[in-house]
């Protein structure tokens, strides 16, 4: 099988490691790749959100199966746009890309199927939004308060605001920090306090299948301080969710949430990825994503034993159901290294050393680029994350740990309290 893989994140690369085990791909593309994924796949020259210009490689390049790793071309309708062309592909359809394409549209989604969830108020302005902080919907001046820009934001638009001066002024900034687009609404959301889980799932228009639920750290500082980065890393491990809180996040958001989307006209058939929240009162919603986590994929992709070919057939056929996918038991986790000024401002081109030296690890590429003297350099916030496997947690981020210890370059960053 020809297999096209979309994005060009550390995620991508786990989604190209995981088909280039395949015995079953005979050449994979990636469109349009890092210089990491370079050693395993053929990178083509189109960005993911040129849905077009990709639906017409996949045509001309014979592709079996194209597999979507970002948010940004399903909610530009990549999947519509193969679709109408008859040709196979793995994403959500740009109507169920909403969910996570519009914040305020999830918080109405979830609404109306009972989906467990902060409460919340949307509004149309910065204006409305502050107005509606002056009713005191979410408590008194010292209350905490979330605010969320509605659109996509690279993982950049939200601000748990500790007091109401804080919103105000996160309200202000919004538009600046998650870009005017993003900002034009706004959702206001009671802040909820727990553990927080990413659980990622198959999903195939009916039935669904769960892998392994991931913990992220968001914020880019150690002890969670900090603005939200895209994820500075993450663990699977077995203590993440109980039976019980599994069995009432199956029964009180997934089924109603696909239950919802066939009433609402549009079947889920993709990777549905739910943000949740562990608190006193049961696990909560926080968000939908309908792709796969960055770095979330990395740390679960790693233990994936079965053929990935094999599932996105199995979805595709509606046969998810039927599917057997294995897990290597134990856990894993992912640590990813930034640039200086990662979040806001990442350095680009300083140069990378020591990848070679770092043992009993996969090294994902994120934002790499190579020099003229062919040397990997940091081109984005997100340069690599390091991913290690083990029987517990401890010893897998001992792994992850020593092989940091031999990779450097000028002003590199990551937290060193993953998974602790
Ligand atoms: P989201 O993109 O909606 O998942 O938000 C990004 C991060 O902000 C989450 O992973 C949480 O750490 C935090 N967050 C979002 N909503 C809330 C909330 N209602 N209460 C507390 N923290 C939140
Ligand atoms: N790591 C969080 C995300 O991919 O949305």
């Amino acid at each position: 099988m020809r297999i096209l893989v979309v994005g060009s994140g550390g995620r991508e690369h786990a989604i190209c490691l995981a088909f280039s085990k395949s015995p079953r791909v005979t050449k994979l593309f990636c469109a349009n790749g890092n210089a990491g994924i370079a050693g395993l796949a053929e990178c083509v020259q189109i960005k993911p959100d040129d849905i077009r210009a990709l639906a017409e490689f996949a045509v001309k390049n014979a592709i079996d199966l194209t597999f979507v790793g970002g948010e940004t071309p399903l909610a530009l309708g990549i999947v519509d746009e193969f679709e109408c062309r008859s040709l196979k592909i793995i994403g959500a359809s740009q109507a169920a890309a909403r969910l996570e394409s519009s914040k305020a549209f999830s918080k109405d989604f979830m609404s109306r199927h009972g989906v467990p969830t902060a409460m919340f108020r949307n509004a149309n302005s910065a204006d409305e939004a502050i107005a509606i902080l002056n009713e005191g919907v979410f408590g008194d001046e010292s209350s905490p308060v979330v605010v969320k820009a509605d659109g996509l934001a690279a993982g950049k638009g939200v601000v748990v605001a500790a007091s109401r001066k804080e919103a105000v002024d996160a309200i202000k900034e919004l538009a600046t920090i998650a870009g005017e687009a993003a900002a034009s609404k706004i959702v206001l959301e009671e802040c909820l306090f727990g553990r927080e889980v990413s659980l990622i799932m198959f999903v195939d228009g009916e039935d669904f299948a769960l892998m392994p639920p991931t913990r992220d750290h968001k914020r880019i500082g150690e002890g969670d301080t900090g603005p939200n980065t895209g994820g500075m890393g993450t663990i699977t491990d077995v203590s993440l969710m109980s039976e019980e809180q599994t069995r009432q996040v199956v029964e009180e958001i997934i089924k109603p949430t696909l239950r919802g989307c066939v009433e609402e006209g549009f079947r889920f058939r993709g990777i549905l990825f739910l943000g949740l929240m562990m608190t006193a009162e049961g696990p909560k919603l926080l968000e939908y994503n309908v792709r796969f986590g960055d770095p979330e994929t990395q740390s679960i992709l790693v233990r994936l034993e079965t053929d990935l070919v094999d599932i996105c057939e199995a979805m595709l056929a509606g046969k998810l159901g039927e599917a057997e996918i294995r897990w290597v038991p134990g856990s894993s986790a992912t640590v990813v290294l930034a640039a200086e000024g990662y979040p806001y401002s990442p350095r680009k081109g300083d140069v990378l050393s020591g990848l070679d030296y770092a043992e009993d690890v996969t090294i994902f590429h994120a934002g790499t680029a190579k020099n003229d003297a062919g040397e990997f350099v940091t081109a984005g916030g997100r340069v690599l994350g390091v991913t290690a496997t083990g029987n517990d947690l401890a010893s897998t981020l001992e792994k992850c740990y020593l092989a940091i210890e031999k990779i450097s370059w000028a002003g590199m960053q990551y937290r060193r309290d993953i998974g602790k």
